[in-house]
């Protein structure tokens, strides 16, 4: 199985590491050129999508994401 790790980043995009496709609305997979990390949008405003341009350190975007505790 693939070991693919999606992170949270604080304030910031989901860090993508590990071998995945990234397929748009059409069903195309987006060319990553090998790449096994990059980083995808969250705040709505980059204006590379679904790619982190690193806007959301320009536009204030604030998130709070804390994964719950297991019982
Ligand atoms: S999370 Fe970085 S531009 Fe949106």
């Amino acid at each position: 199985m693939a070991d693919v790790t999606i992170t949270l980043r604080p304030n910031g995009p989901l860090l993508v590491t590990g071998p995945v496709k990234l397929i748009d609305t059409e069903g195309k997979e987006y060319n990553l050129a090998g790449k096994e990390k990059f980083s995808l949008c969250r705040c709505g405003q980059t204006k590379n999508r679904p790619f982190c341009d690193g806007t959301h350190k320009e536009c204030g975007w604030a998130a709070v994401d804390v994964a719950p505790q297991a019982p």
